[in-house]
């Protein structure tokens, strides 16, 4: 793997965009250009549905050439020395491997993969071109999280012997992974890869440590066959008044440009209905992790819950650390996460409770996604608590998701080392 840093410095560097939903549209092009345009200039979007390349080129108010595929683009003769992945997550491989043998570096939306085979495919990719990819693991620059990672380098709790780390995904957010591509396993890995792949990657970055043993269970319980009901989508339902997931595209002008009108190219509609009989991922997950220095981790991910954030709690030989961390709820305080740290045995002097007060920061994320920009982009910046992730942990989270549904589809518990033995080397 290249180890040398590529990507910062003080040059402008040439990047295409590639995929322009939401997430390419907003994080790596609209906002990326309003805020760091000295650093990258946008020199070609690629995506499939011309429609909507054309609807997101207006919205980022660039006048970069549009492209179907890469190879369109190489015909035409550009050839830009970042690319920003921004497409369903089992077509990374594919584009990030043709990019990489082109001669570029890659930032890669997560989950950087979704199975073992485009795993090997990427890091073979990387080693072979001296390139580097990075992985856009956002949640690592929240000053929250930055402030955990602060307090465990320290020490304060002393080992580190168990967490327990619980994710809420409400009845909005939760939702709109089953209207989509996500709500099958050969697009997603399921959301043990497509979601957890943040989760699991704050864990082997928080623990400094990596997973070898996984055992989880995963099932469909609320969306898909589960429905009382079902349409094709929310636009052409009957059954609207009675459904609680009732979805009004046209309510936001912002994704109803996105990708209501460019559907009528590839079918690709945003609000197709969560209870297709075919959704094959589950909506209810729990897993427990052992890791390579001995860190027990309990773990759950629920997908239709009146909170949206997540609960985790490291357990030290010294004491404790907890979070309660939401989005927009009435007991929270606003704009702000307290942390607790619990002594077991507080000297003279030290709080056996201690309150922590973290401010976000601005934007997406709690401000995560600037700082993991800022991170990137300017030079200079001293990345001291180890946030700037690349294929390595990348690979890593994508695994213990990949564990983690082969464990609830057979119910054995799965080594890491037998999924890819080539892994730690
Ligand atoms: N880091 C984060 O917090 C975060 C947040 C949201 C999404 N994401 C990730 O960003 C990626 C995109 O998510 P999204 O919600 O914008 O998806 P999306 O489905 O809305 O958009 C994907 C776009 O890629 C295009 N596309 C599909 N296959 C293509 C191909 N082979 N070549 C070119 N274009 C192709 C589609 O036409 C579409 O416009 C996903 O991997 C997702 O996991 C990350």
């Amino acid at each position: 793997m290249a180890e040398t840093d590529t990507i910062s410095g003080t040059e402008r560097r040439s990047y295409v965009l590639i995929g322009t939903g939401n997430r390419g549209t907003t994080m790596w092009g609209r906002d990326l250009l309003a805020g760091w345009s000295e650093h990258v200039d946008l020199v070609a979007i690629i995506d499939k549905n011309q429609l909507r390349a054309q609807r997101a080129r207006h919205m980022i108010k660039s006048n970069a050439p549009i492209f179907s595929s890469v190879e369109d683009m190489q015909k035409a003769g550009i050839s830009p020395q970042l690319a920003m992945v921004c497409t369903p997550d089992d077509t990374h491989d594919e584009i990030v491997v043709k990019m990489l043998d082109a001669g570029a570096d890659i930032i890669t939306e997560k989950p950087m993969t979704t199975t073992v085979e485009k795993i090997r495919r990427m890091l073979e990719a990387e080693a072979r071109s001296g390139k580097r990819i990075d992985v856009s693991f956002n949640y690592r620059y929240s000053p929250t999280a930055a402030r955990i990672k602060e307090l465990l380098m320290s020490g304060v709790i002393g080992k580190v012997t168990s967490v327990d780390f619980h994710w809420y995904l409400d009845t909005a957010h939760g939702a709109d992974y089953f209207r989509r591509w996500h709500a099958y396993i050969r697009h997603s890995g399921s959301l043990f890869v497509h979601k957890a792949t943040h989760h699991f990657d704050l864990l082997n970055w928080y623990l400094d440590s990596t997973p070898q043993t996984v055992s989880a269970f995963g099932k469909l319980l609320n969306y898909g066959k589960n429905g009382p009901f079902r349409g094709e989508r929310c636009q052409t339902c009957p059954h609207t008044a009675n459904c609680d997931y009732f979805f009004d595209i046209s309510s936001d002008p912002f994704l109803d440009a996105l990708y209501e009108d460019p559907a009528s190219e590839d079918g690709y509609y945003r609000d197709r209905c969560v209870f297709r009989e075919d959704i094959d991922i589950p909506d209810t997950m729990v897993a427990t992790i052992g890791y390579a220095n001995d860190v027990q981790v309990s773990y759950s991910l629920n997908t239709f819950q009146p909170i949206e954030g997540h609960h985790i709690a490291f357990n030290g030989t010294q004491g404790r650390i907890e979070l309660r961390q939401h989005e927009d709820q009435p007991w929270d305080m606003p704009d702000q996460d307290e942390i607790l740290l619990i002594r077991n045995f507080p000297k003279p002097g030290e709080e056996k409770l201690e309150r922590i007060i973290v401010p976000h920061a601005e934007g997406g994320h709690y401000g995560g996604d600037n700082l993991m920009r800022d991170m990137i982009f300017k030079s200079g910046q001293n990345d001291k608590l180890h946030q700037r992730a690349g294929a390595k942990a990348g690979a890593y989270s994508v695994l213990c998701g990949i564990a983690a549904l082969k464990s609830a589809q057979t119910g054995e518990i799965v080594k890491i080392d037998d999924l890819m033995p080539d892994i730690g080397t």
